[in-house]
């Protein structure tokens, strides 16, 4: 009998087998409400680990509420999100998926509006909506390489300082490494990397970084 080609054969990466080598890359659906996600996003997930995906992944979830690109992304910053995001990870968990989670942080990306809300800086058309605009951050040890907004249509972001920093450092680790046990994968986008350290005692698997600046 031909072997199945090796796209569909089976993959360890240490403690994780995934039953083949196909990954749904994280794609952001800008459709949760204050951060929670809901059966939008357990529609858009759970196809593609009925559909056979070995690792499905999440789109970007934000570890802060400024952290979010838009009023419409994911959050891990509540415990009232958790159910959302336990809910898809257990489905594609049942449907032979492993359940991989995207956090990030948007750093001078963030406070953007909804791409179909014209995918400029949050302002006052926002604001009569009820998405209230907010400065996003960039921070001075790991700045980014381009000073500034990311792009001309992005906010001039605003520098943080060290306390700034060291607060969320110390608030996050063991919050997230209690709220990541359903997912066995993750992945880190971050235009800032404060946050990275912080993910050092989470339950995972398989991690992978990216910094997005
Ligand atoms: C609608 C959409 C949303 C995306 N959202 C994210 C995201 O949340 N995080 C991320 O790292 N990449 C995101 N991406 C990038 C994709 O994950 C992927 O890396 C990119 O599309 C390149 O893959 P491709 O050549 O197969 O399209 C998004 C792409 C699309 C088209």
């Amino acid at each position: 009998m031909t072997a199945a080609p090796h796209l569909f054969q089976p993959l360890k990466l240490r403690g994780l087998e995934t039953r083949n080598r196909v990954v749904i890359s994280p794609m952001c659906q800008y459709s949760a409400h204050e951060g929670h996600i809901d059966d939008w996003h357990l529609v858009h997930l759970g196809r593609f680990a009925i559909g056979g995906a070995g690792i499905v992944f999440t789109e970007a979830t934000a570890v802060q509420k400024r952290g979010r690109i838009t009023h419409g992304c994911p959050g891990l910053w509540a415990d009232s999100q958790i159910p959302g995001h336990a809910l898809v990870a257990q489905f594609a968990l049942r449907n032979g998926a492993i359940p991989a989670i995207q956090l990030g942080h948007a750093g001078r990306k963030g406070g953007m509006q909804r791409p179909w809300f014209g995918n400029g800086p949050l302002d006052q058309t926002d604001t009569k909506r009820g998405d209230m605009p907010w400065t996003p951050v960039d921070h001075p040890p790991y700045q980014s390489p381009r000073i500034g907004p990311s792009h001309t249509n992005c906010q001039k972001p605003r520098l943080t300082n060290l306390s700034m920093i060291m607060r969320l450092l110390r608030v996050a680790p063991s919050p997230l490494a209690i709220r990541l046990p359903r997912f066995t994968a993750l992945m880190v986008i971050s235009c800032i990397a404060f946050f990275l350290p912080s993910l050092i005692n989470a339950p995972i698997d398989m991690a992978v970084i990216c910094l997005d600046v």
